[in-house]
């Protein structure tokens, strides 16, 4: 064994977990996609409240889906993994058990978020708590609209982890969302299917919708109208009362496969083919936004599975646009400012986003990390409240520097991609981090690139 003496501990955390992206001419070939993070949290959740065992076969290989059956396991759910296939088996709504050990959501903002909300309808106390990150990200949000209902949630300052969850009888409400958060709505339509009645959610803008879709798969009586979504309580009959367990396949991550379209448009002579990503259309406006850029993006292959929308990607090099990003825009492709924002410099206009405070609250604060990372690269950037302005035009001026992730996978990954067209190597720090989403993201990236 290699003795750790002061002066190999000192280096340890400066070469630990590094990646280095060297420049690549283009990217070929397919790439093999984990599946889905916000649909396999979703599954795993409800097949542990579900009666029987499910199978979810191509089961995300992400952290914080793993923390998420680490949860339900804890809970009381058997959890069984073969590579990625995840046989769960639940015993029905009301069989979860209270856990002797407080429950670590690691990094899973949806984790707390969903999880809370299933918590809040128990007949036992839960304590909720995550890794540095997430004990510093706003729980409030959905502390607010559980209490509404009924729920005993005390947290730090209350507003952060860790969370001590008091299981209450819930009674059903109307809530307006202020924020539009996928992991919001979904948090009150959990906590909807132990309420007495009917609950509803109307959301501000639209989000992703996997939560209506896998609760209507499992057996839940849920309505949509416009931009309310109705729940019925599993005590108001919904024929059952119960869930049943399923047997389902997860799409591949469109978020994780974003990285691959955009390196493949960012470099001329790409041709890159990606088969059985998840299309949902409450997940698809990047696809839309880059082709209005002026990528060479094409869909084929569209087909239904379970509610969602399944089908191959197929991406080339192209010259993009850039533009502005604001609105109503902002929650339909949050998860994808950060890859769009470090395409700004290669594109001819530059890249804009506007609206999108919320990116100060995810894994790391992205406004603040991007404008950083940017600026090591030698971007010119304006950082502002809700967003920042790259400046476009640095094809060709972009040096590849040391970025710092602060821990968020999606830094980690926009910023590998970036460096593919810089001049010279790009290192990025703590590079590991990249597995909350993507364990692969390197391996694969690396795979496809041709120097
Ligand atoms: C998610 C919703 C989004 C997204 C997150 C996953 C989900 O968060 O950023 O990565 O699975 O519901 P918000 O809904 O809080 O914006």
């Amino acid at each position: 064994m290699k003795e750790v003496t002061e002066k190999t501990r000192n280096l340890q955390p400066d070469c630990v977990g590094r990646e280095t992206i060297h420049p690549a001419k283009y990217l070929t070939g397919g790439v093999a996609l984990p599946g889905d993070k916000s649909i396999s949290h979703r599954y795993a959740m409800l097949a542990a409240l579900a009666e029987g065992t499910s199978e979810l076969r191509h089961f995300s290989a992400a952290a914080d889906c793993h923390s998420t059956l680490g949860c339900m396991s804890a809970l009381g759910a058997e959890v069984k993994i073969d590579r990625d296939i995840v046989r769960i088996t639940g015993r029905g709504p009301r069989g979860l058990k209270s856990s002797w050990r407080a429950l670590d959501a690691g990094n899973s903002g949806t984790t707390m978020r969903l999880l809370a909300g299933i918590l809040a309808g128990q007949e036992f106390t839960s304590k909720l708590t995550g890794d540095d990150s997430l004990r510093k990200r706003p729980m409030k949000r959905v502390i607010g609209p559980l209490r509404e209902m009924g729920a005993d949630i005390r947290g730090r300052e209350d507003n952060f982890a860790p969370l001590e969850i008091r299981g209450s009888k819930l009674k059903a409400i109307d809530y307006q969302m202020p924020v539009a958060s996928a992991q919001v709505k979904s948090a009150v339509l959990l906590a909807g299917l132990f309420a007495e009645g009917e609950t509803s959610v109307t959301e501000p803008g639209r989000t992703r919708d996997h939560t209506e879709l896998a609760l209507e798969e499992f057996g839940a009586v849920i309505e949509k109208r416009g931009r309310t979504i109705r729940i019925r309580g599993l005590s108001g009959g919904n024929g059952s009362g119960k869930l049943i367990a399923k047997s389902l396949d997860v799409p591949g991550d469109l978020s994780s496969a974003v990285f691959f379209i955009a390196a493949a448009s960012l470099l001329p002579d790409s041709n890159v083919l990606i088969h059985n990503v998840g299309l949902n259309p409450t997940r698809t406006a990047i696809l839309d936004l880059l082709a209005s850029m002026g990528a060479s993006i094409q869909m084929l292959e569209l087909k239904s599975a379970h509610g969602e929308i399944v089908g191959d990607l197929s991406a080339k090099g192209a010259s993009l646009k850039g533009g502005l990003i604001a609105g109503e825009q902002i929650p339909l492709l949050i998860d994808e400012l950060p890859m769009l924002a470090a395409l700004g410099p290669y594109t001819e206009e530059g890249i804009e986003i506007r609206d999108a405070a919320e990116l100060r609250f995810k894994e790391s604060d992205r406004i603040a990390a991007l404008a950083e990372n940017l600026r090591r690269m030698g971007a010119t950037v304006e950082e502002r409240p809700d967003g920042l302005k790259v400046e476009g035009r640095a094809k060709g001026k972009l040096r590849g520097a040391e970025i710092e992730p602060h821990g968020d996978h999606r830094i980690a990954m926009a910023f590998a991609v970036a460096g593919l067209a810089a001049e010279g190597p790009t290192v990025i720090r703590d590079a590991d981090c990249a597995g909350v989403s993507f364990p692969a993201f390197f391996q694969e990236l690396n795979r496809l690139a041709e120097r």
